[in-house]
């Protein structure tokens, strides 16, 4: 049993020139640091934020900012590197096909579909906390069964509903209202740094990084694997604290690698996709630290509320109105991740299925839309279902998991890449190969340490899940598998005629 093949590179951009298959090429640079920032500033910097520094980093929370920015930006490197030279949705996925085999890549793609379909049903499920705040402010209430946190979470099944019908009717159209929202959510982000400077009191950042404390909270299952694994106390703050802070504010940041699903839909991916992914990230990262610094100045660590932080530190002051203003701000920019996280998710099925690895016939492109419209209506049915009727509360860890373990093997596929193929060309290039890329792979699997006992115990569970499909139905119906034997040379991969 061949797990092990490849996919040429040539042959999975071949693959996008079907026409049956084939999405439409029409976003630019702009565009795609636009789509990065949208899906990347949502629940993370809202609400964790408050929690990583009251519970874990104190103000130190704005190095455990820059510790999850260097992880990324290594990563990020990584992806724009793999994105220029294969412009092909499905990001990781299809980039560790390409270098590392079909069992990774089909492992990998498991990974994300568990990044983004839970990562889209946890902020559409944020997403409706905030309304719920916001509107409360206004003085309307919802009733409680059919709200955040109710029986039904109603106001986010309508989010994605809405969301996954704009994004099956077009990928163009999505992109403006994602513009717009964008707009929005930056314009807020950068009130609450003007804003909120009058507020600052400098003796707040004493102490910058709070002494090592117990923690109760986190004990068996809760606790971090690292600790539970090598027998320490559960800690909080120190220097330690700033590391678990990282884990933990790591989901901020998650998304930029989305950027690399829509690399097909890109004019000029070549040169568009690092240009897209580096800005986001250099964006986000300037961003966060910023708002970090403003909030833990404004309010103690000790006082800060886990929840929503960033608008309670204002109310903290007694400036209701900017809060409301916050929380309206919030509603508005958690749209765009969930939006961009259904587009994401839809997109990475979209190249399992053309693949064969899942259905076939579910990546049929859509005449006139020219999306992958089945799949569109599928992830948007699952995701809504999820969002509305899980309580999900615990589960971030689990999509900074799924992504972490992206990030660990796109890492190794570059230096697997540059060894097997060092002739492609690339429109991006990693520095200091393999040394950065090794570190970043490092650096990510330390995080993952960083995440509790129950948190790998789940994704254990999810990748037996995934291994169990794998041999059941994916091997046996790759199209790479079906087809081998039938290519001469498989940097011409039209030579043969073939059925499928
Ligand atoms: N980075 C995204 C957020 O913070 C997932 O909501």
């Amino acid at each position: 049993m061949n797990v092990m093949r490849t996919k040429s590179v040539e042959r999975s951009i071949a693959d996008t020139e079907e026409p049956e298959f084939r999405l439409k090429k029409s976003l630019s640079a702009l565009d795609l640091t636009v789509f990065g920032v949208g899906v990347v500033i949502g629940a993370g910097i809202f609400t964790l934020t408050g929690r990583a520094a009251h519970e874990v980093a104190g103000p130190a929370i704005v190095i455990s900012f820059i510790v999850a920015a260097i992880a990324c930006a290594l990563a990020a490197m990584c992806y724009a590197e793999f994105a220029s030279t294969v412009p092909v949705s499905g990001s990781a996925y299809t980039f560790s096909y390409a270098s590392l085999g079909e069992l990774f890549a089909w492992i990998i793609g498991w990974d994300l579909i568990l990044e983004m379909f839970l990562g889209a049903s946890v902020v559409a499920q944020g997403w409706s906390a905030y309304l719920g705040v916001f509107l409360g402010q206004l003085g309307v209430e919802l009733p409680p069964e059919i709200s955040y946190g109710g029986i039904v979470d109603l106001p986010a099944v309508v989010l994605v509903l809405l969301l996954g019908g704009l994004m099956t009717f077009g990928i163009r159209e999505s992109m403006r209202v994602n513009l717009v929202l964008v707009a929005v959510k930056l314009f807020i982000v950068l009130f609450v740094i003007v804003a909120g400077i009058q507020f600052i009191n400098p003796a707040n950042y004493v102490p910058f990084v709070p002494d090592v404390a117990p923690r109760e909270t986190a004990t068996g299952l809760t606790q971090p694997l690292l600790q539970f694994l090598s027998g320490a106390e559960p800690m909080a703050f120190g220097f330690g604290g700033i590391f678990a802070g990282a884990a933990l504010v790591f989901f901020a940041y998650i998304g930029f690698d989305v950027v690399a699903t829509i690399a097909e839909e890109t004019k000029n991916p070549q040169r568009d996709l690092p240009i897209g992914i580096i800005a986001s990230l250099v964006i986000c990262t300037i961003l966060y630290c910023a708002v970090a610094l403003v909030v833990t100045g404004m309010v103690s660590y000790a006082d800060l509320d886990p929840a929503a932080a960033l608008a309670n530190a204002f109310a903290y002051h007694g400036q209701t109105w900017m809060a409301t203003v916050i929380a309206a701000g919030a509603v508005a920019g958690l749209t765009t991740v969930v939006l961009t996280l259904l587009i994401g998710a839809t997109r990475i099925i979209f190249a399992m299925s053309r693949d064969g690895l899942l259905p076939q016939r579910l990546a049929k492109v859509h005449p006139t839309w020219r999306t992958p419209w089945v799949i569109s209506i599928i992830v948007t049915l699952i995701v809504a279902v999820v969002a509305g009727f899980t309580p999900i509360g615990v589960l971030e860890e689990m999509v900074n998991i799924g992504t972490l373990s992206a990030f660990v093997l796109v890492s190794v596929g570059v230096i697997v890449l540059r060894r097997t193929r060092p002739d492609l060309p690339r429109g991006f290039r990693v520095p200091l190969n393999p040394w950065l890329p090794g570190i970043s792979a490092i650096i990510c699997t330390y995080l993952m340490l960083n995440l509790t006992v129950e948190t790998w115990l789940r994704f254990l569970i999810w990748l037996a899940i995934g291994f169990a499909i794998y041999f059941a139905y994916s091997h046996r119906n790759s199209r790479l598998g079906k087809d081998a034997g039938l290519y001469l040379n498989p940097a011409e991969p039209r030579v043969v005629g073939r059925e499928d």
